[in-house]
This record gives structure tokens, C-alpha cells and sequence, in this order.
């Protein structure tokens, strides 16, 4: 990858629901380093052009969109956000999408557990290996760090005050190895507040 080229371009988007256009021709660029805020009034289609980007499957299903998304100068094709975890984006959502009765710990690396052999594998396969509780706090601990702010690895969800919430959901978004493009989707207003604005940022 040469050193000005994007890592997330998008070119040309328009983007109608049955006939309703929420965007027209939407263009930009972002390099390795920037932070992008997009900001727009409720309804602006915010929320639509960060789907478009991580493949989301209400964009296929209400007829897909106009126009071209590119990854580290390849254009992408998602056809759901597993696609778009894989080419290195990650996203926070709007809505939370925590698991309540789990820990930080837990949600943090939810789906890329830590596991230790035990015995049972020689018999019945690797179904029977046994979480590696120390390397998933571990792991979740790293994350934290890097964000800058105080959370309880051993805390649940449910019990969170609500910035905890947000601040669990991008920990585990930057604890991904891969993720090279961290799209927040108003991480500071699940509620709807009438300020909006969304982030794309990059490498962190
Ligand atoms: N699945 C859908 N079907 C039909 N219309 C939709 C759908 N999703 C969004 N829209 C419409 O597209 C427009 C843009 O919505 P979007 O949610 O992208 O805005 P937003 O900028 O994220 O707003 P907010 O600040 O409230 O989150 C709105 O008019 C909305 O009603
Ligand atoms: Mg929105």
C-alpha cells in the first residue's frame, strides 16, 4: 500500500430507500491516521453510509446502494459485516450489542476466546477445551489500556452506567488484530439525542 492511499474511500454513494434518496454522490477519503467526523441531523443518513461500509444486511435487503466502497485500494463487496471484519473494519453501533449477563472481560472477546487444551480434546475434539480465563482478562486489560480509561474487567454488563457500555463496545473493537478502520457510530448517544455526529478513524 503506497503511503497516500486511502484505506477507506468511498466514491459516489447514493443510497435510496423505495424512492426516498438519503444520499446523493457521497464522496471522501480517509488515510491511515485521520479521525473523520461526519456530522448531520437525525435522519441526515449517518447511520445508512456507515451500514453501506460494513456491509450491513438491511442495505441488501432494501435494494443496495450506488457507487463503490474500497479497503487498502480494493474494492469491497460485502455481503455481511463478517466480510467486513475480515478486510479490517470494525464498527460500533448505535444500538448497544453487549451481551448484559456477560462481563467486560466477557464481551471484550466474545467469539475469539481464549482456550486452554484440556484432556478430553484426545477423545472428543477441541469442543471440550476449557476457557483460558487469565488470558481473556489479559487481553481485555490491553484493550482497556490502549483506550485510556478506567473499566472493571470483572464487571457485568447490566450493572454498567451507560458510558461504561460504550467504552466496552470500542475496547472490543480495538482488541481485534485486524482492525485497521474503526467506524463509531454516535458511540456517545444510543438514546437518539438531537446532536449527531459519527467517526471513521483509522490504525489506532
Ligand atoms: N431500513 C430502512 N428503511 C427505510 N428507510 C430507512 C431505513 N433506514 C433508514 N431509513 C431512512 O433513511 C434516512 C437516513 O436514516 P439514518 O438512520 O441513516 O440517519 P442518521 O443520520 O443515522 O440519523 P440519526 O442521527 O437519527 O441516527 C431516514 O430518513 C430514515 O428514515
Ligand atoms: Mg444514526
Amino acid at each position: 500500500m503506497g503511503q497516500n492511499e486511502p484505506l477507506l474511500s468511498i466514491q459516489h454513494v447514493t443510497k435510496e430507500f423505495y424512492g426516498n434518496v438519503v444520499l446523493r454522490d457521497v464522496c471522501f477519503d480517509l488515510r491511515e491516521g485521520e479521525i473523520l467526523g461526519l456530522v448531520g441531523e437525525n435522519g441526515a443518513g449517518k447511520t445508512t453510509l456507515m451500514s453501506i461500509c460494513f456491509g450491513m444486511p438491511v442495505i441488501a435487503e432494501t435494494g443496495g446502494f450506488q457507487g463503490s466502497i474500497s479497503v487498502d485500494g480494493q474494492e469491497t463487496h460485502f455481503s455481511n459485516p463478517f466480510d467486513a471484519l475480515d478486510a479490517g473494519l470494525g464498527m460500533v453501533h448505535q444500538e448497544f450489542s453487549l451481551i448484559p449477563g456477560f462481563t467486560t472481560t466477557e464481551n471484550i472477546v466474545l467469539n475469539r476466546e481464549s482456550m486452554n487444551p484440556s484432556v478430553l480434546n484426545n477423545v472428543f475434539g477441541d469442543r471440550m477445551s476449557v476457557l483460558d480465563r487469565k488470558a481473556m482478562r489479559a487481553r481485555a486489560e490491553s484493550a482497556i489500556s490502549k483506550l485510556g480509561v478506567k473499566l472493571d474487567p470483572d464487571m457485568l454488563v447490566s450493572e454498567m452506567p451507560v458510558g461504561h457500555k460504550q467504552f466496552t463496545e470500542i475496547a472490543r473493537e480495538i482488541s481485534r488484530s485486524k482492525t485497521k478502520v474503526l467506524i463509531l457510530d454516535e458511540p456517545r448517544s444510543p438514546t437518539g439525542s438531537s446532536s449527531s455526529a459519527t467517526a471513521v478513524s483509522s490504525r489506532m
